[in-house]
């Protein structure tokens, strides 16, 4: 890396000694600024080892929507590691994720009845997209392998994961015509693009196995939002062509849009939906693609052939379905729903005079996510060092500013977090 050389005495002896082992995320290894040493997290703030707190504006990628070091997940994790940390799921079950599926299903709408858990949000779309085949397969109707997904998608970075992405914005651009071939379309969002689609589908369908779309906001590839409409016209158009519907809620569930699911507000049930994220709290890895019985249906049989052969070695992990089990505690407990709402009301107000800002093309939040969308960002990496000197962590990425902050951040952290924004959009430091 470009400082990984820089002699500095403050960083401790582990980060010297290993960063020169390590492969980051997303990052051109050669020029990617270090990593910031973290020691420490708390409530909605992490600790570096040089003592500073940074606000963070991002809650490591959304997942810890409680806050770090949340006490009633952590007494759960602890509990759980003396009795079991973990055991297969082949051939055994266990308390936490039997609990855990139950209490899923009863919170998800209509009869979305039957998890299968793995270990991250990718893995998690690959078996929703190999249940979708495997359902016509199982119904004698061979061909129907291909995907609908939409501009600005963004389902995650496995291989099955990256094919139904956004080919430009989904991160997967070097991959074009690499990946297997799905179809990328414009959303539903006009009465122009609904005829479209339909007329697309009609003329597809015979290869079609289902739509994947991630409801209401498509995060990673560029914090996109539409309509609840939207998602019914895509429910309509899925029955009215007989195709499977699948809803990647790994980013828009547990309360993120203001309801618990984002498909709540469409009052619409997807055939399959993915989570992951905010399950654990933010804690510790874990996925869920959840299908209804019309779906599960198709795999009920006496034929082995007609089985799910999927099983990753960590599925249900014993400790992070406590983790998750503890969460939906405090989704019942305390008011996560309302303090999204304020979150959502604050973000508005505070950021609005973004607006009027030279390089601002839009300013919008829907739940607790806020988003300032710029002409352009000429230097990322100088941006993403200029929030850590205002002591909040922010991540922008493409041309996007966002904030998405645990759902229990005080209003005067989050006022640090938006003035930070307001300065520095304002200062044109992107
Ligand atoms: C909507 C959506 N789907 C899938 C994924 C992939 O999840 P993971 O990074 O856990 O593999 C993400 C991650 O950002 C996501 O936002």
């Amino acid at each position: 890396m470009a400082e990984n050389t820089r002699k500095n005495e403050a960083l401790p002896g582990w980060y010297a000694e290993g960063l020169s082992h390590i492969w980051l995320p997303y990052a051109q290894m050669k020029t990617a600024p270090d990593p910031l040493p973290v020691v420490r997290t708390h409530s909605a703030r992490i600790v570096l080892a040089d003592g500073r707190e940074l606000i963070d504006g991002i809650a490591s990628w959304w997942t810890a929507c409680h806050g770090y070091n949340q006490p009633h997940i952590r007494q759960a994790v602890e509990r759980q590691l003396a009795a079991m940390p973990h055991v297969m799921f082949g051939g055994l079950a266990h308390e936490q994720a039997l609990t855990l599926a139950r209490r899923l299903t009863a919170l998800l709408p209509g009869d979305l009845e039957r998890v299968f858990f793995s270990d991250s949000g990718s893995v998690a779309v690959e078996v929703a997209m190999k249940m979708a085949v495997q359902y016509w397969l199982n119904r004698g109707a061979r061909g129907k392998t291909t995907f609908v997904a939409f501009k600005g998608g963004y389902h995650g970075d496995t291989t099955g994961a990256m094919a139904v992405c956004d080919p430009n914005e989904g991160m997967h651009a070097l991959f074009a015509g690499l990946l297997p071939q799905h179809i990328i379309t414009d959303l539903p969002d006009t009465e122009e693009h609904a005829a479209a689609l339909d007329a697309l589908l009609a003329r597809e369908s015979e290869t079609i196995a289902a739509l994947i779309v991630e409801p209401l906001v498509q995060g990673a590839g560029g914090m996109k939002f539409h309509d609840a409409d939207v998602l019914r016209r895509l429910r309509a158009l899925a029955d009215r062509h007989d195709l499977l519907l699948i809803f990647d809620e790994i980013f828009t569930g547990f309360g993120r849009t203001g309801t618990m699911f984002a498909c709540e507000a469409a009052g619409v049930t997807p055939d399959i939906i993915t989570l992951s994220k905010a399950l654990t709290g933010g804690t510790l890895p874990l996925a869920a693609t959840i299908a209804t019985s019309k779906v599960f249906d198709a795999f009920w049989s006496d034929d082995p052939n007609k089985a799910l052969m999927h099983g990753p070695t960590f599925m249900a992990n014993a400790l992070a379905c406590a983790a998750a089990n503890a969460s939906l505690d405090l989704f019942e407990r305390e008011p996560r729903l309302d303090q999204v709402a304020a979150i959502e009301r604050q973000l508005a107000l505070e950021l609005a005079p973004c607006r009027s800002m030279p390089n601002v093309k839009d300013v919008r939040v829907r739940g607790a996510i806020g988003v300032v969308e710029l002409a352009h960002i000429g230097n990322l990496g100088a941006l993403r060092r200029r929030f850590v000197d205002e002591d909040v962590f922010v991540r922008p990425f493409g041309n996007i500013v966002y904030l998405a902050p645990a759902f229990t951040i005080v209003p005067d952290e989050l006022s640090q977090l938006t003035r930070a924004v307001a300065k520095l959009v304002g200062q044109g430091v992107a």
